[in-house]
């Protein structure tokens, strides 16, 4: 059995503990960075967007940043007393909170309590606040009042992932910061660099899969890749489909061209046998669908290809970009058409795969 040989979850032991670390984040880590070498510091920072693109990270290392004894163009030293409590969650002036779980008065109260008096050790008091859109009606409007009136010595720093659900008044009291999901070529970069340090190994394109998978998130692809390493071993695209439940692209691939091609006999005979193979054929429709209609909105528009490339891989667009040189836009309509209504005829069949031959037979013959 292989044994990575250590117990830190890999999103942890990755997680990035400067800004220069921080992939994708380019306006917020250029905006903080310069503020923080100048010494402008506010005193509420919003943070916000999708899970798993570096609120919490970065709220750290602006804690670490601003009480840091030998900061540096920005940045965290990590190594003096103050980056390291920080860093081991023993710093008594940086209080975290997760408002999902203390959504109410009290906690706020307590907050400002907390706030009132000076920082024990560090220059500022740092107060993350994380889901800050948790919090009930009467604990922001006691939030608010703190942020209208911050203790010199205060620092906060709410984040979430819905910034729709926060009161105008408190994000108006705030230096907000808006962050985006990373690219599936960010993301697997990532993912490499990891494999390559924790000497895992992996196909490039089993990355590629977890990527798209995490849909721009880092925190869900490298927990991913955690499940797969340990449990497996190594990370190749059988086992990440494995564990996805997915068909690899190629296959989708492959199929997606019968179709075009109206090869009705061989796409049977493929559907048969992802079907025996133990692939889950849901999935696998879904899949299909998801290319063709790819393929499709190529086709009409070969601008799409740019945006395309933001979510996934370069040699499927590439496999898309022929299909499409080649597809009928009316067929490609009818065929999406059909398998989405089989899909949902799949849903109640005890035979979920006679919904997906009779799309295509009725569309390919
Ligand atoms: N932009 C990024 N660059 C590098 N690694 C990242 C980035 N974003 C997230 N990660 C990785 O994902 C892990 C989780 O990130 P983090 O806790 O900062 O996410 P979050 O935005 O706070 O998510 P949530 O909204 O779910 O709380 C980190 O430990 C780190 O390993
Ligand atoms: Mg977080
Ligand atoms: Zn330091």
């Amino acid at each position: 059995m292989y044994t990575r040989g250590m117990s830190i979850a890999i999103y942890r032991k990755y997680r990035p503990q400067t800004l220069a670390d921080i992939i994708g984040q380019e306006s917020v880590t250029g905006v903080l960075a310069s503020a923080l070498k100048q010494d402008k510091i506010a005193h509420a920072y919003l943070l916000y967007g999708p899970r798993g693109t570096g609120k919490t990270t970065i709220a750290r290392i602006v804690a670490k940043a601003i009480n840091c004894q030998n900061q540096k163009n920005g940045e965290p030293c990590n190594i003096c007393p103050h980056c390291l409590a920080i860093q081991n969650n023993q710093a008594l002036d940086v209080i975290e909170i997760d408002a999902a779980s203390n959504r109410g008065i009290d906690e706020i109260r307590n907050l400002q309590e907390l706030t009132k008096t000076l920082p024990a050790i560090f220059r500022y008091k740092v107060l993350i606040i994380d889901e800050v859109h948790m919090l009930t009606p009467q604990a922001f409007n006691a939030l608010l009042k703190t942020l209208e009136e911050p203790p010199a010595h205060a620092v906060f720093i709410l984040a979430t992932t819905e910034y729709e659900k926060l009161p105008a008044t408190i994000i108006s009291r705030t230096q907000r910061y808006h962050f985006r999901r990373l690219t599936l070529q960010e993301i697997a970069t990532k993912l490499k660099k990891i494999c390559e340090a924790e000497k895992i190994t992996f196909e490039p394109e089993a990355l590629e899969l977890i990527a798209h998978a995490a849909d721009g998130g880092v925190r869900d692809a490298e927990s991913l890749l955690d499940q797969i390493s340990s449990m497996k071993g190594s990370v190749s695209t059988g086992h990440v489909e494995q564990v996805l439940g997915k068909v690899d692209f190629k296959k989708t691939s492959h199929m997606s061209g019968l179709i075009i091609e109206k090869n009705l006999e061989n796409a049977l005979e493929f559907l048969h046998e992802i079907h025996t193979g133990g692939h889950n054929v849901f999935q696998f429709n879904k899949d299909i669908t998801e290319y063709l209609r790819r393929v499709l909105s190529l086709k009409l528009n070969p601008k799409l290809e740019e945006l395309f490339s933001r979510d996934i891989a370069h040699s499927e667009l590439q496999e898309i970009k022929q299909h499409a040189l080649k597809a009928d836009p009316e067929f490609l309509i009818k065929v999406i058409k059909s398998l989405i209504q089989a899909y949902t005829y799949m849903r109640y069949n005890p035979f979920p795969i006679a919904p997906f031959e009779i799309a295509l037979i009725e569309n390919l013959k």
